[in-house]
């Protein structure tokens, strides 16, 4: 059977229900976590930068529309994700950041007046005054952070979550760019923080010695450079042909320069290597000509930039303009635009979904794309090829960015070939029974009718099964399920359980041993037991997804209730089953499919789609058979998305901090979920007071709003 590629189907942010915004919040906050573990904690991306920008943006683009979808969990909130094991963890002073992206010479002209709007509002500067900006370029390496005490290094950590990352101290010491001591005059206590990286020509050496020795080959030079850096024995990373450029601090003590450009230069002069290409913008003009110069000469550096960073050149504005969560106001990054290229429309499949629904993919001559190989891409539906008009044997243009594979934008029509027949739907599932293709009621989704019969259908649904968000089997892939129900090991999802019945024939099967198989065993048996929410997620039911799932959960509070419930609104339903539309509203409704379409999510539609599942005798057995052999934890009702006192809360901080700066007060107060704002008013949950403060501290007396010592903001922000 042909591998089904995942194809996900967008609507415009702006399009979204509330409803369906939910959803897709939780899809995308869940998906860009496990892209950030992929990147940050295992140096095995499985999607292009592009397409991890697009998710985030998307999510980013929800969250602005339905701001109560924020959380402090949200991985718009966080940065990278949580240290990996075998490396000491280490807390950076102050928070690693983030940069925002922009994509357009107008996002930054907009970046440009919003830092301008922002410090005539806080100072004095005038309407119009230039704001001089340093252009970097935008290494696509690994950040660290090194500490130098009285000049000499003395730890060095990778980025991690932002607040807390690894110690690979030793291992940063053998590269020959990055200083043990620096020379000339130094702070007391300085991060110096910037990008570990490996140019293009190493990585290739590196690949070409890693295949002769028959080890790991990495993707791009990025993963190369994080997995060489982090390396349990230093030897190894000594033997890596790594490089450092060094752009920022985090503490510094004192701070010996006013701007960013002054601390380029400083940095030249302890010793680092500061990127060459980096200047110094007088205006947005000169900027963007940065932008565009180095824009036309990447190819030809040695090594992989995506974009360039701009950052406000004055530290003092800098301080002034501070942080909003994950990202400075002072700085932002312009990525240059998605890689296209040409190719061969070889032909257009079909694959079938879990739920039955058809989507076309197209199946290309493969062809380079920002350095991937890419062979097939998305068409979405019938309608999109119909917009399209692509045909087979025509010259497309691709892109990758946007989506998790890669669109087709359009076909060159000088290169149709003569007499090219516009591609039609097929009419019958590309499952072996052939089964007829249904065009739903809105007239976009064509379905296979095959239903559970359909083996594209039944394979996908125990995909859905063992992913992520439901059983999350590890080690048991889609290629693995594939085969698996191929041969007849598993054909649903009860057989899983039931797997090491098994194991003899599991152990004789190519590329499984003793170990392997003890390890499945070991993941399927840990998920024996089952939250409710998890268990009704991963049935599939059509409609139903993360967040329904735990609506139902929450209702239902266990398996056994919630399954009888659904029988009996099955029949409540199927006895009033009357199949026009507008004799719906005359339904006479029972108590079991009342209380179904009370549930929050869930209105008459959804209800529908449940009780058609449940009227399927064949998923009544595959739930009944499946309850037998799992433990299905009753609903227990989740803390609220934050246990930090400050969730949700207004802040305002105002004097001195002993122990640490204003900027990074902020920050935390942020990441624990705090909206901190400047001034104090009734609608103020709590202010921080500390040295020498004035008049905020007085009018939070005089409104009775709850003000904090020092002492008190870091016993509670657990500081
Ligand atoms: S400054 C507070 N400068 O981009 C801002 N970052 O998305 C700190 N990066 O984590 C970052 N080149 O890994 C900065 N010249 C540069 C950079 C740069 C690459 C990376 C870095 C950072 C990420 C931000």
């Amino acid at each position: 059977m042909a591998r089904q590629a995942k194809v996900v189907a967008e609507i415009a942010v702006a399009a979204l229900t509330q409803r369906q915004a939910k959803a897709e919040h939780a899809r995308l906050a869940e998906e860009v976590a496990r892209h950030d573990r992929l990147y940050y904690q295992q140096d095995a991306p499985e999607i292009s930068d592009a397409a991890y920008d697009a998710l985030r943006g998307r999510l980013s683009g929800i969250e602005a529309r339905f701001p109560e979808l924020r959380t402090p969990e949200s991985p718009t909130t966080t940065v990278g994700a949580a240290p990996a094991r075998g490396f000491a963890k280490v807390r950076h002073g102050l928070p690693m950041l983030s940069l925002d992206n922009a994509f357009s010479e107008q996002d930054i002209a907009d970046f440009v007046n919003r830092v301008r709007r922002f410090l005539a509002r806080e100072t004095d500067i005038a309407d119009g005054t230039p704001i001089a900006l340093v252009c970097e370029p935008k290494i696509d390496g690994l950040s660290l952070s090194i500490r130098y005490e009285n000049g000499e290094l003395v730890r060095a950590a990778t980025r991690g979550d932002g607040s807390e990352g690894e110690d690979v101290t030793a291992n940063l010491r053998t590269l020959a760019d990055v200083p043990k001591k620096l020379k000339g005059r130094a702070p007391e206590r300085l991060d110096v923080r910037g990008e570990v990286y490996m140019s293009r020509a190493e990585f290739l050496k590196l690949n070409e010695r890693q295949a002769a020795a028959g080890d790991k080959v990495f993707a791009n030079p990025r993963n190369s450079a994080a997995g060489s850096l982090r390396q349990l024995d230093p030897a190894i990373t000594a033997s890596r042909p790594l490089a450092f450029f060094a752009y920022a601090w985090g503490e510094a003590e004192p701070r010996l320069w006013k701007t960013q450009f002054e601390f380029l230069e400083r940095l030249k002069g302890w010793g680092f290597k500061v990127n060459p290409e980096a200047k110094l913008a007088r205006t947005l003009e000169e900027a963007l000509a940065v932008y565009r110069d180095i824009g036309l000469r990447r190819a030809r550096l040695p090594y992989d930039i995506d974009g360039i960073v701009y950052k406000v050149d004055r530290v003092d504005w800098q301080e002034t303009l501070g942080f909003v969560s994950r990202s400075p106001r002072w700085a932002i990054a312009h990525k240059f635009p998605a890689e296209r290229a040409q190719t061969i429309l070889r032909g257009i499949a079909v694959q079938v979904g879990r739920t039955g629904a058809l989507t076309p993919v197209a199946d290309l001559e493969p062809v380079t794309v920002g350095g991937v190989v890419v062979s097939r891409a998305t068409l979405h539906n019938a309608d999109e090829i119909e917009r399209l008009d692509v045909r087979p044997g025509d010259t497309v243009e691709i892109q990758r960015a946007g989506d998790v594979i890669p669109q087709v934008l359009r076909f060159v029509p000088e290169m149709r070939p003569p007499g090219a027949p516009p591609w039609r739907f097929p009419e019958k599932c590309p499952c072996e029974l052939k089964t007829p293709v249904v065009r739903e009621e809105d007239g976009v989704v064509r379905r296979c009718s095959g239903g559970l019969e359909c083996p594209f259908q039944q394979v996908e649904r125990l995909r859905y099964f063992v992913s992520r968000n439901a059983f999350d089997i590890e080690g048991l892939g889609g290629t693995h399920i594939e085969n698996f129900w191929r041969d007849g090991l598993l054909k649903t999802p009860a057989d899983l359980f039931r797997l090491k019945d098994k194991a003899r024939e599991l152990r004789e099967r190519e590329g499984w041993g003793e170990q392997s198989v003890r390890n499945l065993f070991e993941a399927i048996e840990s998920r024996r037991s089952i939250a409710l929410d998890r268990f009704i997620n991963a049935l599939g039911i059509p409609m139903i997804g993360e967040s329904t799932a735990k609506a139902l959960a929450r209702e239902y509070g266990d398996a056994d209730t919630w399954l009888a419930q659904m029988l009996q609104a099955r029949d409540e339903r199927k006895a009033n089953d009357i199949p026009t539309k507008k004799e719906k509203a005359a339904v006479e409704i029972g108590p079991a499919y009342g209380r179904l379409c009370n549930v929050t999510d869930i209105g008459v539609t959804t209800a529908d789609k449940i009780v058609t599942f449940f009227a399927e005798g064949h998923n009544v057995g595959i739930i009944r058979e499946l309850i037998a052999e799992v433990e299905v934890q009753p609903f227990r009702a989740q803390r609220v998305a934050s246990n930090s006192p400050f969730a949700g809360k207004t802040m305002v901080f105002t004097g001195t901090l002993a122990s640490m700066s204003r900027e990074e007060a902020e920050a935390k107060a942020e990441s624990l979920g705090a909206k901190v704002t400047g001034s104090v008013s009734k609608k103020t949950d709590f202010v921080v007071v500390g040295a020498d403060a004035g008049s905020k501290a007085k009018k939070a007396a005089d409104l009775g709003v709850k003000t904090l010592t020092e002492d008190e903001w870091l016993q509670m922000s657990g500081s």
